[in-house]
């Protein structure tokens, strides 16, 4: 997968580069190592950096053991490309030292996502984003870095963006089924532990929420603004506008209902859109079918459409329920529910395609 021109980036070794992940250790940090492996990413050398929690630790990959080194300033020295999961305020402090020491960060946290002059791509969506200018070659203060974008925002773009470019997306109310990686590995065993100790008839130990979580569900834990929608919802308002590259007076107008659900790695996600042209269930299932890193279920006969699990693990967003919103005229109300793996296409294997488009 080739799009940008890399000619003036010989010097950034794009054939075999030099990969550090930052955050080795989480939920997003352990998949881009699978992801790495799984698509026989060129690496060059890979440096695994973590906090002084998990330095000196060691993790086999492709046949070698490789020791976990604390992250420090001096860690990017000799980096090509620097994948960050470590959350925002480690981005925020190493991001630019990565970029000083000659690296390209990918960035996986929401730090640089809003930042003028800082690419927010999804490779499916808008790989064009991604210019010499800005991956460091020109004079913005920012360049070199790439944003990954929120992971409920990639998976819904996915599914839409095929319909938007056919017929005009005029507004989307979308909720989600949020699972807990999104809150990384430590939300992820809080609740393993809470389903054992509410089948055990114990108190659940809520460490990472503040509310039971297993056999629950509550809106999304990231804080509230003052008009009421929290974080989550507004990344992806704001987010898309961004990725689809859309002036103030032709933006897609924007509603979101974010939800924390039970579930260990994958998203859900109810879309409603309003369409600006007409389009029939059948055209949109075939766009759906045609639209690159999505897959169809959508099966009415034996009430079969996309679940979490068949979406964990699998690289692909899955889409059913494609029906005609029967509260529109007919051919522009369309409704989807869509599957994605938080981890895998929400974060790591997005940010490691945007590498893969950074290869010569
Ligand atoms: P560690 O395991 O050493 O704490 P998750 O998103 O799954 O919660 O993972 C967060 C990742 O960010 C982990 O790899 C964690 O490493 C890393 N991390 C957290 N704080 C720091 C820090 N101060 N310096 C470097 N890495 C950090």
């Amino acid at each position: 997968m080739t799009s940008v021109d890399t000619q003036s980036l010989s010097n950034r070794r794009t054939t075999h580069p030099v990969v550090a992940i930052v955050g080795a250790t989480g939920a997003v940090g352990q998949e881009f190592l699978s992801v790495l492996d799984q698509r026989g990413f060129p690496l060059g050398g890979l440096k695994l950096l973590a906090s002084t929690r998990s330095a000196g630790k060691t993790v086999e990959f492709q046949g070698k053991t490789l020791t976990i080194e604390e992250l420090n300033k001096d860690s990017f020295v000799g980096v090509d490309i620097a994948l960050f999961s470590a959350g925002g305020s480690i981005s925020k402090q190493y991001a630019p030292t990565a970029v000083d020491a000659g690296a390209i960060v990918v960035d996986n946290s929401s730090a640089f996502r809003m930042t003028a002059g800082v690419p927010l791509v999804v490779p499916e969506v808008n790989p064009d984003a991604i210019t010499q200018a800005n991956i460091g070659l020109g004079q913005d203060q920012q360049a070199g870095i790439i944003a990954n974008p929120n992971c409920s925002t990639i998976i819904m773009l996915l599914a839409v963006t095929p319909i938007h470019r056919a017929v005009g997306v005029k507004r989307i109310v979308v909720s989600t089924y949020q699972a807990a990686s999104g809150a990384g590995a430590a939300a992820m065993a809080e609740l393993e532990q809470q389903t054992r100790e509410v089948l055990e008839g114990k108190a659940p130990t809520c460490d990472i929420f503040p509310q039971q979580y297993a056999f629950n569900l509550f809106s999304h834990n990231s804080p509230l603004k003052e008009n009421g929608y929290n974080e989550e919802e507004l990344k992806m308002v704001h987010e898309t506008h961004k990725i689809w590259q859309q002036a103030d007076d032709q933006k897609t107008a924007i509603t979101a209902t974010c939800i924390r659900v039970p579930i260990m790695r994958a998203h859900a996600e109810s879309i409603n859109l309003t369409l600006d042209k007409s389009l029939t269930e059948e055209q949109a299932s075939k766009l759906l079918a045609d639209a690159p890193g999505v897959s169809l279920i959508d099966d009415r006969q034996n009430n079969r459409f996309p679940t979490p699990l068949d979406a964990s693990h699998v690289d692909d967003v899955f889409v059913g329920r494609i029906r005609h919103d029967i509260s529109q005229p007919q051919g522009r109300g369309l409704d989807l529910f869509v599957c994605g793996d938080q981890v895998r296409k929400g974060a790591a294997l997005n940010a490691i395609q945007i590498a893969e488009l950074l290869l010569a």
